[in-house]
């Protein structure tokens, strides 16, 4: 018995020291950061074969080379980003989370790198507003800001989850469901990228600040986040790479 609790409170104890949030000194002694993102979102967080890129991979690693760190990538699912920031799997997340009351409770947001919204897109051109969805079948990806507002939208026949948004798109695509609900900049490089599909861009259906994550509380690390942020926003590299991905800046202006 006496040993049985002896190795309880070891294993406690080992629990205590190797899974918490680190602060900012500690990843600085580290000199690495661990960052999870999806690589499911283009053109934000995405796979260019075998490499992980995209705006706000980009950014991180711009945002990082400020802090003096490199960046150890881990890509999972968008379910299991907030989730295993919760645990202290990881230092940060970078998926295009948009700031929430929700999601601001379980987690410390940093600034936001990007302003955005849900922007409707549909293969039928009637489909452009709110009202337009009514009686129709939306698809979006599980666990997103897209999700919750379009169930507000009152009159919606149904709201159709997907693991990733390239399945939501797919759904749309094979005339499974009427309208796609995802991000402005997203329905965009789609509908540029495949010009002959017949995509409609529609109105946005709500607009978001988009900003990465720490664990919650853990200001130490969002405070140098948020101050190499300004950085490189202040000195034309966040201008330069925001110009390369949409021809325009993307920051939030207030
Ligand atoms: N902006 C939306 C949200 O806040 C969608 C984010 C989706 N991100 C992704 N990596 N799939 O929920």
């Amino acid at each position: 018995m006496k040993l049985l609790k002896s190795v309880a409170a070891a294993v406690a104890l080992c629990a205590a020291v190797t899974v918490h949030a680190r602060p900012l000194a500690e990843v600085q002694k580290d000199g690495k950061i661990l960052i999870a993102t999806e690589g499911q979102f283009a053109p934000f967080n995405f796979f260019n074969g075998t490499t992980l890129t995209g705006f706000e991979v980009e950014v991180a690693e711009l945002v990082a080379k400020k802090m003096g760190l490199t960046i150890q990538w881990k890509t999972l699912g968008f379910d299991a980003l907030l989730t295993g920031l919760r645990q202290d799997r990881w230092d940060l997340v970078i998926a295009s989370h948009g700031i929430t009351e929700e999601r601001a409770k379980a987690v410390t947001f940093t600034e936001p790198h990007y302003c955005s919204g849900g922007m409707i897109i549909a293969m039928d051109p009637a489909i452009k507003n709110a009202k337009d969805l009514s009686g129709k079948v939306v698809a979006v990806q599980t666990g997103t800001s897209y999700l919750e507002n379009v169930k507000k939208v009152s009159s919606i026949k149904e709201v159709k989850n997907f693991p990733t948004d390239v399945d939501a798109r797919s759904a749309l695509t094979s005339r499974r469901v009427d309208a796609w609900v995802t991000d402005r900049f997203v329905a965009k490089a789609v509908a540029d990228k495949n010009p002959g599909a017949g995509f409609k861009l529609g109105d946005m259906l709500f607009i978001e600040r988009i900003a990465a994550a720490v664990s919650k509380g853990n200001t130490s690390l969002a405070g140098a986040w948020n101050k190499a942020l300004a950085e490189v926003m202040a000195d034309g590299s966040y201008a330069q790479l925001s110009k390369k991905y949409f021809n325009e800046d993307v920051r939030c202006s207030n």
